[in-house]
């Protein structure tokens, strides 16, 4: 393993050539480090690409003194050479996107035809993010057994009326005034018939959001064009692709803790948030945690609701990038990991943070599940048999040494390197980047 030197060259540009055009997921409940690596990586990559999700993504990146908060716009933008895709497979609040655009740029960011949007981006309106609070407002009412915990940025609704296609809005409709007057007229009446009739909600106005919604498709129109087509060149003329997966893999609609997950894919789905086919992804990074967090409700095996997850919480300063709320925290957890590294396809690991577990005596590591008495390696991944499964686990001896200033693999204190090793041997696949810290140069990559 080498080390990489925190300035705008920090990637060794080997291990791009040899990942070929890649894939970045995380592999837990989210907050992996994702915008970190995206960050690292697209020094040597000519797209980054954001294909799920929407602004309940938080991605933090720390570069010198500076700290970049992402939530719609991917992690690449910080590569002024790098032309940066929100595919279509986002869905896009425009207030939010104009407001991290300006932000952006007022920190000194370059903004301009290196940023990309698809025209069939789904948009994320006024009534979805009311949707979304009012139900989980309700659901809390009634004991808190329907709230999820979400983020409240009305990406379940959006999805939704994605999925219901007559209530639908395109970043492409944005462009059009007459358009989007009749498709606002009836939808926000519809809308409001159903919030009163289930939440008793005033009813919302729909001209004042017309005027608001075709002012931001007038600011985002010098971005917007076909991005599947833009792709399809780019893939075509060899141009190096790096996807950046918001979410994470757990939180997958399909293959997470379901039904405490978002609303759309996040491991699988690449391929229906680009347009690209799977052939055009050489590789997959699984963005992992040296331990877990999770944000929101929902099953969580390995838990430490104590002075451990205390500590981990506050060592790794876990509060959320997106709402501020504080981390559930606790031991990393090999069975899910095994399972979502199969899920995604992960073909290297990037084990991050790990200088926060500096300082305990001793660490866990899960490695399989009871289940009604039964020792199982496969994780079940319904929320209500997860509720039943107690973790087995390993317990290796910790380090104390901080990793402050450990520059390569090899300086690493061996509790650290043998804890790597097991969970190498676990996960069963290859750790391709260690992380000690949020700054670029505290990257070590083999
Ligand atoms: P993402 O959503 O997967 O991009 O992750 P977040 O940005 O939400 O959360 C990861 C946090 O950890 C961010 O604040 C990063 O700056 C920070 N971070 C990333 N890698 C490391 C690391 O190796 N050590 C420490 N201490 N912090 C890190
Ligand atoms: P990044 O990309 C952590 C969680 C929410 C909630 C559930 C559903 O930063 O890793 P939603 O608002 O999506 O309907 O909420 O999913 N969640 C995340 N948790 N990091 C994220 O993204 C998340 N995106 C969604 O906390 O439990
Ligand atoms: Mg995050």
């Amino acid at each position: 393993m080498s080390s990489a030197v925190d300035s705008p060259r920090s990637a060794p540009a080997a291990l791009p050539r040899t990942l070929g055009n890649t894939s970045i997921v995380g592999l837990q409940w989210g907050d992996e480090g994702k915008g970190k690596i995206v960050d690292l990586l697209t020094e040597h990559f000519d797209f980054a690409i954001r294909w799920n999700g929407g602004s309940n993504a938080g991605h933090t990146v720390k570069v010198g003194d500076k700290k970049y908060a992402f939530h719609l716009i991917p992690s690449g933008i910080l590569r002024p050479e790098c032309t940066s895709v929100i595919a279509n497979g986002v869905v896009i609040d425009p207030l939010k996107l104009l407001e991290e655009i300006d932000n952006l740029i007022n920190q000194g960011v370059k903004i301009e035809d290196n940023l990309r949007i698809s025209a069939h981006a789904h948009i994320v309106l006024p009534y979805h993010k009311l949707q979304d609070q009012l139900s989980e407002t309700a659901a809390s009412g009634a004991g808190g057994g329907g709230k999820i915990g979400t983020t409240g940025r009305g990406i379940g609704p959006c999805y939704a009326d994605k999925a219901n296609r007559t209530t639908a809005v395109r970043l492409i409709d944005l462009l059009d005034d007459g358009r989007l007057k009749d498709k606002l007229q009836r939808i926000v009446a519809q809308k409001n018939m159903i919030f009163a009739a289930l939440y008793n909600a005033p009813p919302l106005d729909w001209q004042p959001m017309f005027e608001q919604y075709r002012a931001c498709g007038e600011q985002l129109r010098p971005f917007v064009t076909d991005t599947t087509r833009l792709l399809h060149h780019a893939w075509k003329a060899g141009k190096r692709l790096l996807f950046e997966g918001a979410n994470a893999v757990l939180l997958d609609l399909d293959h997470g803790t379901f039904p405490f997950v978002t609303s759309s894919n996040c491991g699988t789905g690449l391929s229906v948030g680009t347009g690209l086919p799977g052939p055009a992804v050489q590789s997959t990074l699984g963005i992992v945690k040296a331990y877990s967090t999770r944000v929101g409700g929902g099953p969580f095996p390995t838990e430490q609701d104590n002075p451990t997850g205390n500590q981990i919480r506050e060592r790794g300063h876990e509060y959320g990038t997106t709402t501020g709320r504080p981390r559930r925290c606790g031991w990393i957890d090999c069975v899910a990991l095994r399972y979502t590294a199969a899920i995604s396809g992960a073909t290297g690991l990037c084990i991050m943070l790990l200088d926060v577990l500096s300082g305990f005596n001793e660490l866990k590591i899960c490695t399989h599940y009871e289940i009604h008495g039964t020792k199982t390696d496969w994780f079940p991944a319904d929320a209500l048999e997860l509720e039943h499964v107690t973790p087995i686990y390993e317990t290796l001896p910790g380090w104390h040494d901080p990793l402050d200033n450990v520059t390569a693999f090899d300086q690493l204190p061996a509790h650290a390197k043998n804890y790597l090793a097991r969970l190498e041997c676990h996960i069963g696949v290859p750790i391709k980047i260690v992380s000690i810290g949020a700054a670029r140069h505290q990257t070590l990559i083999r």
